[in-house]
């Protein structure tokens, strides 16, 4: 058990005594395909070694306790009063608890005490980590007897319908499917997976969290997503077997240019591409070629600069900074973006240069630090 699991634990015993179930649920990472998952396309997860740690145990009743160990913060409610609450955090846990009803499954109350080292809002999908480890330990605790995909479907409905950001299925999935050395290419759309070497002898994952959280991005991504509809709507007038931008070719949208809103046709143009890149990075990954893999991420970065904007100028100062040093594969920005972090692929010797330079560029720049967390792949969700 590590620090975190510790510390977790006490908190539970001090609040609410008791035996608890351990569950390790982690944040992910995402090599590439950004903005694809709702357009049924390609993306490219690992879930890490930075989790949220949940201690757990059922009650006889319908209450619900939780408490964040992070923020220090109690909530109380029970299973016939779920609503959203002004902490936010809450949300996350009631969500999956709602959903989970609303389904039919038979849950009781439970106690919760949760704390972790995924960073909050930076990229890396703690709300997922807390909604796939939750799902988790309903499924585990009440015997539901549920496999992970449906626990991941559950766990986004609560993210997209209670908690209000209508998102793909990519966190949830990485959280629940993570496995140690690999990355996962899912198809969004079927949702088969693939996963893919991701061997760490020698590069690492460097997450450069930018300390940035904009209030907007949920609505920002709401809008994304809109738009990206609207143009499978135009389009669907001329090709009516086109269900999402997944189906669509780079020539047939350029073909209906003049028709588009230029906004909506530059976010498709993005999903297209990125969606081949993710195809094309796959590839690099198997022939080992990580010069090709990382041009692909810097690709993919412009793309959500210029193409989808959804960055901002303290991720391309990352992303820049990122480029110059030396043993730097790739770099862009990860997540949904406006805020957050990037992440890069970085030569193991290189890892130290590339802390000081970055750091040193991002404070002459902003006047503040960014957070570099070094993470490697590891399992998903499960009991410790
Ligand atoms: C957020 C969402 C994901 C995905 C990414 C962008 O992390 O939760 O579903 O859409 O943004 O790739």
């Amino acid at each position: 058990m590590n620090d975190i699991a510790r510390r977790v634990k006490r908190s539970f015993l001090e609040k609410f005594g008791g035996e608890p179930v351990l569950i390790s649920s982690p944040g992910r990472v995402n090599l590439i395909g950004e903005h694809t998952d709702y357009n049924e396309g390609f993306v490219l997860p690992g879930a890490t070694d930075r989790a949220i740690i949940l201690a757990l145990a059922p009650r006889e009743d319908d209450s619900c306790r939780f408490y964040a160990c992070d923020f220090n913060q109690d909530f109380s409610t029970s299973l016939d009063h779920l609503k959203k609450s002004d902490l936010h955090w809450p949300d996350y846990l009631q969500g999956v608890l709602k959903v989970f009803l609303e389904t039919g499954y038979r849950i009781r109350g439970l106690d919760v005490a949760f704390g972790g080292n995924v960073p909050i809002g930076g990229g890396m999908s703690s709300s997922a980590a807390i909604e796939g480890g939750l799902a988790f330990a309903l499924n585990y605790l009440f015997n539901l007897g549920l496999d992970r995909l449906i626990l991941a479907r559950l766990a986004r409905q609560a993210e997209n319908d209670f908690v209000g950001v209508k998102c793909g299925i990519m966190d949830m999935f990485a959280n629940l499917y993570g496995q140690p050395e690999k990355v996962m290419k899912i198809d969004c759309r079927s949702l088969e997976y693939e996963f893919f070497p991701f061997e760490q002898e020698d590069i690492r994952i460097v997450i450069s969290d930018s300390r940035v959280r904009r209030e907007l991005a949920s609505s920002e991504y709401n809008l994304r997503r809109q738009q990206c509809e609207a143009g499978v709507s135009l389009l669907k007038h001329y090709y009516p077997e086109i269900k999402s931008l997944r189906d669509v070719s780079l020539s047939r949208l350029v073909a209906h240019q003049t028709e588009f809103v230029p906004v909506v046709f530059k976010r498709c143009v993005y999903v297209i591409k990125e969606n081949q890149r993710v195809e094309q990075a796959c590839q690099d990954l198997l022939q080992q070629d990580l010069v090709s893999f990382g041009q692909r991420m810097y690709e993919s970065h412009s793309g959500l600069r210029d193409e989808y904007e959804v960055s901002c100028p303290e991720l391309d100062l990352l992303v820049e900074s990122a480029s110059r040093v030396p043993g730097v594969y790739g770099s862009r920005l990860m997540g949904a973006g406006f805020g957050g972090c990037t992440i890069s692929l970085v030569r193991a010797p290189a890892v130290k240069l590339f802390e000081e330079r970055v750091s040193a560029d991002y404070r002459q720049a902003t006047g503040k630090d960014p957070a570099i967390h070094v993470v490697r792949i590891e399992a998903g969700t499960r009991v410790i």
